[in-house]
């Protein structure tokens, strides 16, 4: 399986990296439209070819998959030529910037039996999916909320605002551990910096079952934050990520509801007490192996056997369907 791979900034030179390591494909072509990119990707890989426009990667038969790491206005052209072009593709987070462009890119992928899988990276991260495998043994009890938090200062984007750019990670995160799709979304944004490009935002999504998330980014804070909550009947997590060692940490605390036994003899008032239950703190162990090489293993191995990734374009379509809604 042969790879080429467009854009190589920032993101793009992680992605470069991780795929000249994986098993089973080779990276080949680079494609930039900037001179100082192509330079800096063939010193990274010795041996690459590189090229200035994607159509030279496109119209290319021994290209198999194309990993899309340009600006995000660009993924829905770029990903819909991929794909016509009869390539599997891993774009980057978002996948398009309207519902109508998801939902068109992932009918394409299906009518024509491709792959399509979007960078929804934290997804392929051991603790996130530690918390999920907590959720799905009933170990949280009912889930009754969780908060995320993902502020910093910096890496300011003139392209889209910091809903856009920060929040897909956390959007991909509640849907993960939730497994529901939110019946209302809510945002509130606000631009400083520059006019009509939010650098804070706040959103709220409500789910059927009840549950509900919270959801601040910003990339104008004093401090670097990625961490969330999820509050449950029996215990709560915290997940750190910025934490060198203690990036998950469960509590075993809560507050239950329990009737006095000789409840009949109390007015309504005092039905029930409530108690505060506070038990132990722990830290569990998880392994560590980087995300992005487990994105990128997983796109090889779902293309060479045929499965469908985790982060598949279904699941890129509900994240940007609940970007429009809480952009509003
Ligand atoms: N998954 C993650 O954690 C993560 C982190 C950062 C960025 N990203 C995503 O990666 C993507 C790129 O972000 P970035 O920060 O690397 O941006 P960037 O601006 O640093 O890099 C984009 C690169 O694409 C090139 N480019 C732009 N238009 C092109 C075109 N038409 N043809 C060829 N090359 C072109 C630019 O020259 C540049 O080198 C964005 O979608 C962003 O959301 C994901």
């Amino acid at each position: 399986m042969r790879l080429a791979q467009l854009g190589h900034g920032y993101w793009g030179r992680n992605l470069l990296r991780v795929f000249s390591r994986v098993k089973g494909a080779q990276l080949i072509l680079c494609c930039d439209s900037q001179p100082e990119a192509r330079e800096a990707a063939q010193a990274a890989v010795p041996g690459l070819e590189v090229c200035e426009r994607p159509e030279q990667v496109f119209e290319r038969d021994d290209i198999d998959g194309v990993i899309i790491a340009t600006p995000a206005r660009d993924h829905f052209g770029q990903t819909g030529a991929a794909l016509r072009a009869g390539k599997h593709v891993l774009v980057e987070k978002p996948l398009a910037l309207t519902g109508d462009e998801a939902e068109e890119l992932v009918d394409l992928a299906d009518s024509s039996g491709l792959t399509l899988m979007v960078g929804h990276t934290f997804l392929y991260n051991d603790a996130v999916r530690w918390v999920r495998d907590f959720i799905d043994r009933g170990e949280l009890g009912e889930i009754y909320y969780a908060y995320f938090q993902r502020l910093n200062l910096g890496r300011v984007r003139q392209d889209v605002n910091a809903l856009w750019n920060l929040a897909p990670h956390d959007i991909s995160i509640a849907q993960y551990w939730f497994s529901e799709i939110p019946s209302d979304v809510r945002g509130h944004g606000v631009s400083f910096i520059q006019p009509g490009i939010d650098d804070v935002s706040f959103v709220n999504l409500f789910y059927p079952s009840g549950r509900f998330a919270h959801i601040h980014v910003s990339w104008l804070d004093p401090s670097k934050t990625r961490r969330a909550v999820v509050v449950g009947s029996k215990k709560m997590v915290l997940y750190d990520d910025t934490s060198p060692d203690a990036k998950i940490v469960v509590y075993d605390k809560g507050i239950d509801r329990r009737h006095p036994p000789d409840a009949e003899q109390f007015d309504s008032f005092a039905q029930f007490q409530l108690l505060h239950r506070a038990g132990d703190v722990w830290i569990p162990r998880i392994g560590f192996r980087e995300p992005l090489q487990v994105e990128a293993q997983h796109f090889v191995d779902c293309v060479t056997r045929g499965e469908r990734p985790l982060t598949d374009g279904k699941s890129g379509l509900d994240v940007v369907r609940i970007l429009t809604a809480a952009q509003g």
